[in-house]
C-alpha cells in the first residue's frame, strides 16, 4: 500500500519535471513575432539594430563602383521549406555558389540562401511595402555562413522590396501552389527545379541604402552589411496573399514575419543613387520583369 503511494508519488513529481523542463526547452529554443521583448538580451541592447526607417533626407549620398554578380542567372535546383518563421529558398549549386562584390564591399560574398518577410522589415520613406526578400551572403574567406557570423562584415544581406501591382496575374498559381503545400509543413523540403535567383533582384541594381546592421531574427547577430535596392518588383495582391496562410511549428498562422523599426543610433545612413530616375525605369519595366518573374515561376517543378 505505502509503496504504491510511494510510486504514485514519484511518477508524479517525475511528470512534473518533465513537464517543466519541456515546457523551459520550447521557451529557450522558439520565438515569436508577437513577442519580440522576450527576444535575447542581444537583440534589446544591441545599438547596430535591423530593420531601419530608410529615407533620402537621413541618408548621406555615396557613390561606390558597380556591383558585379557572378551566378545568379542559371537556372538551378532549389529547396524551399517552410523554417517556422518564413518561406526560406536554398539554391543547390552543382559548381560554385553566386557571388557578388563591388559596390563598396570588402569582400567578395557567396550566396548563403533566401527568404521573405511579409510585410517589408525596411521601410522607405515611411512606406512598409507588402513583401521584402533577403538574399543572405557570407564573405568567401569564412566558408561559411556560421563562421562569418564571427566576425563583423561577415554577412551581407541584399534585401529586395516587392510594390503591388494593378494586375492580380492568375497565372501565379504555380507559387501558390507551391507555398500552400508548405505552409502547414515545417520543416518539409520541396524540390524546386529552374530556380533563376536574378529573377528576383531587380534588373537595375544602381540605386540603394547601405548601412551596418544585423540579422533581423533572434540572436539579432550585428556586423552585417545592409544593401536594401530602391527599386523594387512589382507583385499581385492576389499573389502576396498566399504567405498569409503560411503557419508556425506550432500552427499559429504566420500572419506578418517582420520585426519592428530600431533605432539608427549613430550610425551613418549612405545612399547610392541610381544615375538613372528610380521610378521612371521602374514604370518601363514593370511589365517586362513581371513577365520574367511569371515564368520563372511557371517553370518550377514540384518533386515529391
Ligand atoms: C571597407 O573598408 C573601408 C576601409 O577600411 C571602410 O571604411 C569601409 O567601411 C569598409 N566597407 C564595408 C562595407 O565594410
Ligand atoms: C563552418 O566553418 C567553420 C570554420 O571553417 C567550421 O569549423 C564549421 O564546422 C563550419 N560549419 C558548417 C556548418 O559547415
Ligand atoms: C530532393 O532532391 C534530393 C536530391 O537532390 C533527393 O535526395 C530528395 O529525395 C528529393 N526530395 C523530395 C521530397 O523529392
Amino acid at each position: 500500500m505505502i509503496n504504491l503511494e510511494a510510486s504514485a508519488t514519484i511518477r508524479a513529481i517525475l511528470i512534473a519535471i518533465a513537464v517543466l523542463l519541456s515546457g523551459y526547452e520550447s521557451s529557450a529554443s522558439s520565438w515569436h513575432y508577437q513577442d519580440e521583448e522576450h527576444w535575447p538580451q542581444g537583440c534589446k541592447e544591441g545599438k547596430h539594430q535591423s530593420p531601419i526607417a530608410l529615407n533620402a533626407r537621413d541618408a548621406t549620398l555615396i557613390d561606390f563602383e558597380p556591383f558585379s554578380l557572378n551566378g545568379y542567372g542559371e537556372s538551378v535546383t532549389a529547396v524551399l521549406k517552410n523554417n517556422g518563421h518564413s518561406a526560406e529558398i536554398r539554391p543547390k549549386m552543382s559548381g560554385d555558389k553566386p557571388s557578388i562584390s563591388g559596390g563598396g564591399f570588402n569582400h567578395t560574398y557567396k550566396l548563403d540562401h533566401l527568404h521573405f518577410h511579409w510585410q517589408s522589415e525596411h521601410v522607405i520613406d515611411r512606406y512598409r511595402f507588402p513583401l521584402e526578400l533577403h538574399l543572405v551572403h557570407y564573405a568567401k574567406e569564412f566558408g561559411n555562413l556560421s563562421a562569418a557570423l564571427q566576425h563583423p562584415g561577415g554577412i551581407a544581406v541584399l534585401a529586395v522590396m516587392f510594390d503591388l501591382s494593378p494586375d492580380d496575374d492568375a497565372e501565379f498559381e504555380p507559387l501558390v501552389s507551391i507555398i500552400d503545400t508548405l505552409k502547414d509543413k515545417v520543416g518539409q523540403p520541396v524540390n524546386l527545379t529552374n530556380f533563376v535567383i536574378k529573377n528576383f533582384i531587380p534588373r537595375n541594381v544602381a540605386g540603394y541604402y547601405r548601412y551596418d546592421g544585423s540579422l533581423t531574427t533572434p540572436a539579432c547577430n550585428e556586423g552585417v552589411i545592409w544593401t536594401v535596392f530602391t527599386n523594387t518588383i512589382p507583385i499581385s495582391k492576389e499573389q502576396v496573399k498566399v504567405f498569409d496562410e503560411m503557419r508556425t511549428e506550432d500552427h499559429k498562422i504566420l500572419k506578418q514575419n517582420y520585426r519592428s523599426l530600431q533605432s539608427l543610433n549613430e550610425r551613418k545612413l549612405y545612399l547610392k543613387r541610381s544615375p538613372l530616375r528610380d521610378n521612371f525605369i521602374n514604370s518601363a519595366t514593370t511589365h517586362s520583369i513581371s513577365v520574367t518573374l511569371l515564368y520563372s515561376l511557371i517553370s518550377f517543378i514540384v518533386l515529391y
